[in-house]
């Protein structure tokens, strides 16, 4: 691909956040070619779902979900961002689908800028200066985290992150959640915390602000980490093989929408 032609589809990716591309035939070493044009790859945290000969990728397969209740658990089941305990998150995950089930297993996601720019402006006004504490599995978490060894879990971060942030590349205010993963607000009371951060998920994951994309064959899924949350359905026959490989690209720490100034004054 030509410079010129990167750029743009780059920059077009910036705009939509999410960039749908059907009928690819990748094999794990073309579909890390692809996302250099995006990015840097950045190293897959669980070594369980990842690819032995290609360690970049990783794999999302049915046959590694377990059923509780009678019920497929995936990964991902409620709206999140990835990785959003990292002090520099992933700012892509791409996906390219190689099996697939007859029915269900959408990914959907929800555009966190224009649930930003449509919030009050006294909620605003509220939550441009807050932080949170993001851990590997918040105490108030709707999904069990995959599990993980003792050793594996001393080397995940935790990182305060801010609740709006600012987009690295174009700028753009976005809001930060993850329910999954957020353990309160700095300075908060915790069930005022909560109720804030529900009200916030409430409001960002309407249907307005949502695009669900029903997978095809040979469909590759780009999308930005950083304006965009995502969810996934275990609403599949669980007798029915579905396999995707998965990338992540490198980010950058995230900053706060509106800068903080902890001027000292001296009296
Ligand atoms: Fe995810």
């Amino acid at each position: 691909m030509d410079s010129q032609t990167q750029k743009k589809l780059y920059d077009l990716w910036l705009q939509f956040a999410v960039m749908v591309v059907r009928n690819q035939k990748l094999e794990p070493p073309q579909f890390a070619s692809v996302a250099q044009l995006f990015g840097d790859t950045l190293q897959q945290q669980l070594a369980k779902f990842t690819l032995q000969d290609h360690p970049l990728v990783g794999t999302i397969s049915s046959r590694d979900l377990p059923m509780v209740d009678g019920k497929l658990k995936v990964r991902g089941e409620n709206f999140h961002t990835d990785h959003s305990n990292y002090s520099a998150p992933p700012k892509s995950t791409m996906l390219h689908a190689v099996a697939l089930p007859s029915h269900g297993g959408d990914t959907q996601f929800v555009d966190v800028r224009r649930a930003f720019d449509e919030l009050s402006p006294a909620i605003k006004e509220k939550i441009l200066p807050l932080r949170s504490a993001h851990v590997y599995e918040s105490s108030k978490s709707p999904r069990k985290m995959a599990a993980i060894s003792a050793e594996e879990r001393a080397k995940v971060p935790q990182t305060l992150q801010p609740l709006v942030i600012r987009h690295a590349e174009t700028g753009r205010a976005a809001l930060y959640l993850n329910t999954g993963r957020m353990e309160g607000i700095e300075g908060m009371e915790s069930s005022e915390a909560v109720k804030l951060i529900d009200d916030l998920y409430a409001h960002a994951t309407q249907l307005k602000y949502e695009y669900r994309h029903q997978w095809k064959h040979g469909d590759m899924v780009i999308w930005d980490n950083r304006s965009v949350m995502h969810q996934a359905n275990p609403d599949f026959d669980p007798a029915e093989y579905r396999f995707l490989y998965r990338i992540m690209l490198q980010g950058a720490p995230l900053t706060a929408y509106q800068e903080q100034h902890h001027e000292e004054t001296v009296t």
